[in-house]
């Protein structure tokens, strides 16, 4: 159920009258300008995906749209088409010399690429993998950076047929090794190092540590991007500029089925073993290119559009890549911190290429925002003409500071719910055709089913909180977790019964049946915008030798959303202290990466527990909030709380 500080937010929230209506201007051109869409999708929704999968190339149509046995389903049974063809051939075909990316490094180096030089660098390097013996179905995974030779390594794994599974390149060593071994990739494609905020990721480095515990890995491909030294295997690594040398710049596609798969993604989820997310190619690409073209009203032809998140993610995966050129359109592509050399780079970028849509996360318009907006304002941003947010919920504050001081008042916000499983956006304005209220998604997307339930199952009754489900297949919909069915039923149909889809959201819906995010309701955190697990941090803190028990909560974070807050009993012999804690955090880093190191640590000698030795997770978290913490007489050790709450009121954030 939605916690309790969450319906008080919210609470907050439907205090926010504010209405803000389409501009006229936008109206008029906007692709979606009549509300009929939603009816129209109600009334079939199979007819409206269906028509919206015709406008895909396909090499042999579909006999069927949709099969459902829940929880299974499949979209477009017996259709044929290769998604690569769809994002490559059929724009070389019609306008080989639009900017497919237009690409900044950090350092400042850029590169403009074609559709036609992205098709010829997308086949050559389809070419080296077959060269290396990967085939049809086998799995290729990447570790690399935000270069274009990462969407070029995904889409050539698109065209022979391969499955790519795309880690973070802030994923250590070990996370890495895992997602390798769990898919049991033939390739890792990886970089000698990445820039970060004027420093170098040492991509190869971990990489190197992670394949030497994969013995699925056959060959690791390096691009070359800082030219830094790095440790070479002869015979199993090869640079890609040597791979790709030499190379037809043609490359037959693999005829696909729809339901082939397309891709991996690795996800946290309630356990210490993240999900592999399977998506599929039919109903993948048809969801993402719709929700992209309509949603981000798409003219391909004069938009500069820009989603500044990593590709190493899901908003990367069907927003930067997929979607983007599955319409044909022209994007910007930035590789380092929006800090980097100064507080202003994103906006000479929006400037630099004249962006007409920007696309990014709650946490970073909060940095933004702390930042001050004489940053924005140095720059001409009048080219902007839509604004999207998406990653966690978005105060009215931050939506606001966002519409007036980047979009200058005139550029609709389309604040986009969704999710890894959903593969692309569920609940969302429509920006020339829905009013807008600062902090809600508003709507479900043309023929999606979302809903409210409560414990129940009920659909709750206006302005109620509960249990955010989808109620009706979509094709974009993840098919299964990889090798593992049961946790797919187990996990997300299994709580309503199969034919309902919990997403693991708290929501509310207000009179006007506009929806309103209030987070996660289990014990997935969402950290400046990334899915982490608190059992993985559990895990990986109770694997360093002087810890005994751990248990991670979070709290509210003006700038990251929530902030990960860990309390952690030693073994008896270890004396606990600052050079500790700093090395607590730094083996979480190691284990995981530097996106789940603990934003506070406390020591303490016990842990709140429940008679049948249960940590009390809610307690904690209502330490971690500095609430009043009610009746603990039920506990095992009921003392304990008084003395974890003098500890952790003397420790604050030490970032
Ligand atoms: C959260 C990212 C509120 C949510 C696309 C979801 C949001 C999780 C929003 C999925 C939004 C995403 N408003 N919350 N507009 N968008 N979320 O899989 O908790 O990395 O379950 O996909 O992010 O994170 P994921």
């Amino acid at each position: 159920m939605a916690k309790q500080e969450d319906l008080q937010h919210i609470d907050a929230l439907l205090e926010e009258l504010r209405v803000i209506e389409p501009p006229d201007e936008f109206r008029r051109n906007a692709i979606v300008n009549d509300p009929e869409i939603y009816a129209r999708a109600e009334d079939d929704p199979e007819a409206f995906w269906a028509e919206q999968a015709g406008k895909l190339r396909w090499s042999r149509p579909w006999d069927t749209v949709m099969e459902w046995k829940p929880p299974w389903v499949k979209w477009f049974l017996g259709g044929r088409l290769n998604v690569s063809v769809n994002c490559l051939d059929v724009h070389v075909e019609a306008h080989p010399d639009r900017v497919a990316y237009y690409w900044e490094g950090e350092p400042g180096d850029r590169r403009t690429i074609t559709y036609r030089e992205l098709y010829e660098e997308v086949c050559r390097f389809a070419n080296a993998l077959k060269g290396m013996g990967v085939a049809k179905g086998d799995r290729v995974a990447m570790y690399l950076g935000m270069v274009p030779e990462l969407p070029v390594a995904m889409l050539a794994c698109a065209r022979i047929g391969a499955t790519h599974s795309v880690v973070f390149g802030g994923f250590a060593a070990e996370a890495l090794r895992d997602r390798i071994n769990d898919a049991e990739a033939k390739v890792v494609v990886t970089g000698d190092g990445a820039w970060r905020r004027g420093s170098i990721v040492a991509l190869k480095e971990n990489a190197d540590a992670a394949v030497e515990q994969c013995p699925s890995i056959e060959h690791v491909v390096v691009v070359r991007r800082t030219g830094q030294e790095v440790a070479w295997s002869s015979g199993r690594d090869v640079w890609y500029h040597d791979a790709v040398d030499g190379q037809e710049a043609t490359c037959p596609a693999e005829e696909m089925d729809a339901e082939d798969p397309l891709y991996i993604l690795y996800t946290s989820g309630t356990t210490g073993k993240p999900k592999g997310i399977l998506h599929t190619t039919g109903g993948y690409l048809t969801g993402v290119a719709t929700t992209h073209r309509l949603v981000f009203d798409i003219h391909p032809e004069t938009d500069v559009y820009w989603c500044a998140a990593d590709v190493g993610w899901v908003t990367g995966h069907s927003y930067i890549v997929y979607g983007p050129l599955a319409n044909g359109t022209t994007s910007i592509m930035y590789e380092g911190a929006p800090d980097f050399p100064d507080k202003e780079r994103w906006w000479s970028i929006v400037e630099r290429y004249k962006a007409t849509i920007l696309y990014t996360a709650p946490t970073a318009i909060r940095t933004f925002m702390k930042w001050g907006h004489e940053y924005p304002a140095r720059h001409d941003l009048s080219s902007l003409r839509l604004l999207g947010s998406v990653g966690e919920p978005i105060n009215p504050e931050a939506w606001m500071w966002y519409f007036e001081y980047v979009g200058g008042g005139r550029c609709p916000v389309v604040d986009t719910w969704w999710q890894t499983e959903t593969g692309a956006i569920m609940i969302t304005p429509l920006p020339g055709i829905t009013r807008l209220k600062p902090g809600s998604a508003t709507r479900p997307f043309p023929g999606i089913a979302a809903d409210v339930f409560d414990e129940e199952g009920w659909p709750v009754g206006a302005g109620k909180g509960g249990y955010l489900v989808l109620r009706r297949p979509w094709p974009s919909q993840f098919r299964t977790i990889y090798g593992d069915p049961d946790r797919y039923v187990q996990n997300y149909f299994s709580r309503f019964g199969a034919d309902v889809y919990l997403a693991g959201d708290g929501a509310r819906r207000d009179e006007d049946g506009y929806f309103w995010l209030l987070g996660r309701i289990d014990d997935v955190m969402n950290v400046a915008g990334h899915r982490l697990s608190t059992y993985e941090i559990e895990s990986a803190l109770v694997d360093h030798p002087a810890v005994a028990e751990s248990a991670v909560v979070s709290r509210p974070d003006p700038v990251v959303g929530e902030a990960i807050v860990a309390f952690v009993t030693l073994k008896s012999e270890i004396h606990g202290d600052e050079a500790l804690i700093v090395e607590l955090r730094e083996h979480v880093a190691t284990k995981i990466g530097k996106i789940a190191r603990p934003h506070s640590i406390v020591l303490t000698d016990d842990l709140p527990k429940t008679r049948s030795g249960k940590i009390m997770r809610r307690l904690l978290r209502d330490v971690a909030h500095g609430r009043d913490l009610g009746d603990v007489t039920t506990l095992a050790n009921a003392e304990v709380v008084t003395t974890i709450r003098s500890l952790s009121a003397e420790r604050k954030d030490d970032e």
